[in-house]
């Protein structure tokens, strides 16, 4: 544990730290957010919610999270489930390696646990996907436990509390607001305790327009006192991401399906179904685009690579349509769309490749960027 001093952190005394988790949750009591995921004790339910809401807004969670529960209503059946189905499940909410990891974590607790959610935070911290956020979070809203439960918007409220100068952006920071949050936290009644501080950080306290005249605890902060509010947190830019682009192939065959292609690739967007792709300003695909010819370096265009990876020869009908954009938190896609029909369309490549009706297209788990394609195709 580390000691608050070294960081220039003055802890309040036990009297002020009673009169804060009052105030704070005197607050909660009148003004908590009713959320599905309120009315249960449930850790399995929990745990759902608290995974989609990670880098997800409530508002858009909520109708995931009641299909998720209708479709996997206990741990075995999420152990047990489709690769095509989870995917589906967790189609348009992005960073699909958390639900992926759930179903890793559930197999665990079939096996591990006798199916049976984990009770003690060790074990919960164990489980794939699980880190310390998810972790207190369960631990304190499902099983009364008091841990911290420290996010971004944890982070926020305390570095305004404390006037923190340590940026929130830096992992290896967090466990100076984890320190604190261990000090302050309710052991009463904890899971109140941390949520109401992420309902704070996401409205009254939130990072891009917060109210500070209207927060409960606006007497506690050492920022709102000494009126340099608008100085923390801090917060070192990011990287930003980087730019990528993609050349799609819209490729139908002469009863109007369409090409749809698995991805294999276990990395960004493994599983998922889309239009055939290639990355044109990667390094390798463009090595690709030269052929040896005679012993001569010949360039192809991306339209004989296609021809080549996929083993079809389709007309290209030169159709013009928008560039498709698409933003992950690392790339940046721009997307040029090609259309082609081909007659013969027997598959001899190695590739999973499937002709897809249109009125099939949705039974198949697709991602973000593959849906605005069709939309910018479809045109609707
Ligand atoms: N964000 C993350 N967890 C949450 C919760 N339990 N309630 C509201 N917002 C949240």
């Amino acid at each position: 544990m580390i000691n608050l001093k070294d960081y220039g952190i003055e802890m309040w005394d036990t009297e002020k730290i009673a009169s804060f988790r009052r105030t704070l949750l005197n607050w909660y009591d009148n003004e908590k957010r009713d959320l599905p995921w309120r009315r249960t004790k449930n850790p399995y339910h929990i745990w759902v919610s608290e995974i989609m809401l990670q880098q997800t807004q409530v508002v858009t969670v909520i109708p995931y999270y009641e299909r998720f529960l209708e479709w996997f209503p206990t741990v075995e059946d999420l152990a047990n489930a489709p690769e095509e189905k989870l995917l589906k499940a967790w189609e348009g909410l992005g960073y699909y390696s958390r639900v992926r990891n759930m179903q890793k974590a559930a197999q665990e607790i079939m096996e591990k646990f006798d199916g049976i959610f984990p009770n003690n935070h060790k074990d919960i911290l164990s489980l794939k996907g699980i880190g310390p956020y998810t972790a207190g979070a369960i631990s304190s809203i499902a099983f009364g436990l008091a841990e911290p439960a420290v996010d971004g918007n944890v982070m926020r409220v305390m570095a305004r509390l404390f006037e923190i100068n340590y940026d929130i952006g830096d992992p290896k920071n967090r466990k100076i607001f984890q320190a604190i949050m261990e000090i302050l936290i309710d052991p009463e009644r904890p899971g109140d305790f941390n949520q109401a501080l992420m309902d704070l950080g996401t409205d009254i306290e939130s990072a891009k327009n917060p109210r500070p005249d209207e927060s409960p605890i606006r007497f506690f902060s050492a920022a709102y006192l000494h009126g340099t509010y608008d100085k923390y947190p801090i917060k070192l830019p990011k990287k930003k991401p980087k730019p990528v682009q993609i050349q799609a192939f819209v490729i139908r065959n002469s009863d109007g399906d369409f090409l749809l292609e698995k991805n294999l690739d276990g990395r960004l967007l493994g599983g998922f179904w889309s239009f055939p792709i290639i990355q044109t300003d990667f390094i390798a695909q463009q090595l690709d685009l030269f052929e040896k010819k005679d012993g001569n370096l010949q360039i192809i265009s991306q339209k004989d690579l296609f021809e080549k990876d996929y083993q079809l020869t389709p007309t290209w009908t030169n159709q013009h349509f928008a560039q498709v954009k698409h933003t992950f938190s690392h790339q940046k896609w721009t997307i040029e769309l090609t259309e082609g029909l081909v007659k013969n369309d027997k598959f001899t490549s190695e590739k999973e490749l499937r002709w897809v009706p249109e009125n099939q297209l949705s039974q198949y788990p697709m991602a973000t960027p593959q849906k605005k394609m069709l939309k910018e195709y479809l045109g609707k």
